[in-house]
């Protein structure tokens, strides 16, 4: 992620799904959390990861959604899905989550996620919710599991952004849009900037306990993430027709395709003790440059003192939520 440091290339490519990414993996024995997991890019990793035997804990807000996926893995075959309740808008949701879990924790992907809510809403904590859900909830998560993935001594975080944290810096004048219209997508981009300043941030402290931590972009894939888009926005990214039916543009994913890259990090050998990078399409990106990048990393999101920044930011708004 950072300049210094050589880029690291796998043979994987933008279409490579997530099974592919493990065959000859093996995870038995592994401990696993996916944020989100009951749905869209969530639901393909926890089938990769639990095909290649690990024992994955599907968070969600509503556990019976993962109901299907519980019971795909039932049977006597390789790797378990279990599913537990967690609302990252919630404080005293992720705190109970938090507290629920024992053991060992070796992989925690960060996946769960909203985008371009229409109007300023408010967590119960009183923070901007795409904030609230994106980021500051899942800052609370990863810093209360914090002795369990070290106790797993070795372990990954892995943080789902998007390409949209190209566009928003993180606000530290203005976080919450408090004083300062609110816009939806700005919200989501820095939501999504912060998030890769989190791994960062991880990368910096937990490095001595063994945990690293990556941030990501997975492309584009139809999902239940465009649920606030309305037909006319979605008609104007050009990825619905006049009739109401979707359009899969040549460079949409499929879901399988869309959860390689959190797979790649949650347990890809190849990527062994990498820490502190933002990957896209299976590969580590360079920091972008020119005046509007659409490819790469954003150097406002891979900044280590805005990383340190944001993290004593979150611990404060945790302290006195
Ligand atoms: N799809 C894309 O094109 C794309 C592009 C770039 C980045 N991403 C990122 O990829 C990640 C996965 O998104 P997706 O496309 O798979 O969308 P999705 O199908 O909408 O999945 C997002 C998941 O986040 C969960 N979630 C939302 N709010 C939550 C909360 N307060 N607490 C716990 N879970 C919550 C949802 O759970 P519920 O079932 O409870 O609603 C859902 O399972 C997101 O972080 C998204 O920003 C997606």
């Amino acid at each position: 992620m950072t300049t210094e440091t050589p880029r690291l290339t796998t043979p994987f490519t933008a279409r490579t799904t997530a099974a592919e990414i493990l065959d000859g993996v093996d995870l038995t024995g592994r401990r696993m959390i996916v944020t989100g997991g009951a749905s869209g890019i969530g639901t393909e990793t926890v089938r990769a990861l639990a095909r290649a035997g690990a024992d994955v804990t599907v968070a969600t807000r509503d556990p019976s959604k993962a109901d299907g996926l519980v019971a795909e893995f039932a049977g006597p075959g390789p790797g378990v899905v279990r599913a537990a309740a967690l609302d990252l808008a919630d404080l005293a949701s992720v705190d109970a989550f938090v507290t629920a879990w024992q053991g060992p924790l070796h992989a925690l992907v960060a996946n769960a996620g909203i985008m371009a809510v229409p109007t300023r809403q408010l967590t119960p904590q009183g923070w901007e919710l795409q904030l609230g859900t994106n980021y500051l909830g899942h800052f609370a998560l990863v810093r209360g599991l914090h002795d369990n993935l070290r106790a797993a001594g070795s372990a990954r975080v892995v943080i789902v952004s998007s390409g949209a944290h190209l566009r928003e810096p993180f606000d530290f004048d203005d976080p919450q849009f408090a004083r300062q219209p609110y816009e939806p997508w700005s919200a989501y981009g820095r939501s999504k900037s912060a998030d890769i300043l989190l791994a960062v941030g991880i990368a910096r402290r937990w490095a001595g306990d063994g945990i690293t931590a990556n941030a990501l972009n997975p492309g584009y894939i139809h999902t239940n993430l465009q649920r606030h888009m309305t037909d006319e926005t979605l008609r104007a990214f050009g990825v619905l027709d006049e009739a109401g039916n979707r359009i899969d543009l040549p460079y949409y994913k499929t879901p399988a395709q869309g959860a390689a890259t959190s797979v790649l990090l949650a347990a890809s050998p190849l990527v062994e003790g990498v820490t502190g990078r933002y990957f896209s399409d299976n590969q580590d990106q360079e920091v972008a440059d020119g005046p509007e990048p659409t490819v790469g990393v954003a150097a406002h999101a891979v900044d280590p003192a805005a990383a340190d920044r944001l993290w004593a930011y979150a611990e404060e708004a945790l302290a006195s939520r």
